[in-house]
């Protein structure tokens, strides 16, 4: 069975043993409940590691208050399964103890984290950047695989690795869906049947922006204006925000013009998902 440690002692001792050997180490965080978007950074990690450690941790310090922290969902087993299954070398999943006790330093990317995500979550990337830096520290991995789902973050980490000198190569994978186009989250077992049926809405709605940039639009309003019309078509659908923005300033975009990003996020009854596109 894949080794499941619970402390930051027991994470050094194996790292150590492999950078002996001269073997390569690759790190992926997550949040735990994998699935297969999370499982496709895994794979990528396997094939271009000796050795990977995948983090399963929901990190207290990126939930708001009133956020999901409770109802987050957690499958330890079945995650153990499925990181064996990939081919994975270690899961460290600490308790909040384990990697706060004491703690007084938080690590904190400014600019990016004002728009989007960061507007309606205002410790969110705080959160996420400390618990980051803190896996980079602790596995002081060659390369960390993260999401395109989560187009922000994936920039915010760059940001961070490149502002604080992280010799890690941080590594961005596309965006995982289900048949109808739904991404895969974690947070999509909230939904109820009638709100996963609605939830199509955000992918729907990316798609048709696509498909006018695809021929030719080059308004980064116009696409927006098409993504948002499509999401109010729903009734279960309330928009946090829709938004287009260059990807290297995360300032807004008036023309398509690479790197692009469109994204949304969307509450669909009390649950909140996020997708989008990109233009490399
Ligand atoms: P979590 O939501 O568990 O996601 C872990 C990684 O999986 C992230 O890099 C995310 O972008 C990626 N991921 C999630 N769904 C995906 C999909 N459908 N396709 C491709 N990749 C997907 O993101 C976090 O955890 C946390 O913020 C973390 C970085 C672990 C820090 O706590």
């Amino acid at each position: 069975m894949i080794p499941v440690v619970k402390t930051i002692d027991e994470v050094r001792k194996y790292v150590k043993s492999w950078r002996r050997e001269g073997l390569s180490v690759g790190l992926v965080p997550t949040m735990g409940f994998l699935h297969e978007g999370h499982r496709s950074l895994i794979d990528r990690a396997v094939s271009e590691n000796d050795r990977v450690v995948v983090s399963d941790f929901v990190n207290p310090t990126q939930f708001g208050p009133g956020e999901d922290l409770e109802a987050y969902p957690r499958d330890l087993e079945r995650d153990a399964a499925l990181c064996e299954e990939a081919g994975a070398a270690l899961i460290f999943n600490p308790e909040p103890e384990e990697m706060y006790r004491g703690a007084l330093t938080t690590v904190s990317v400014d600019k990016l984290t004002k728009v989007l995500c960061g507007k309606s979550r205002p410790v969110h990337f705080d959160g996420v950047c400390t618990v980051v830096s803190k896996l980079f520290n602790i596995v002081t991995p060659d390369r960390a695989y993260f999401g395109q789902k989560d187009a922000q973050q994936l920039c915010v980490v760059r940001k961070m690795v490149k502002d604080l000198n992280f010799d890690i190569e941080v590594i961005g994978c596309p965006i995982v869906r289900e048949a109808d186009g739904l991404a895969k989250s974690s947070r999509n077992t909230y939904l109820s049947p009638e709100e996963r049926k609605a939830a199509l809405c955000l992918s729907r709605a990316l798609s048709a922006g696509r498909a006018a940039v695809d021929s030719g639009e080059s308004s980064a309003g116009a696409v927006k204006a098409i993504v948002r019309a499509e999401i109010e078509k729903e009734p279960l659908a309330r928009i946090d925000y829709v938004e287009a923005v260059d990807m290297d300033t995360f300032e807004d975009a008036e023309t398509v013009r690479a790197p692009f990003l469109a994204a949304v996020a969307v509450y669909i009854g009390k649950t909140r998902l996020i997708d989008n596109f990109i233009i490399e």
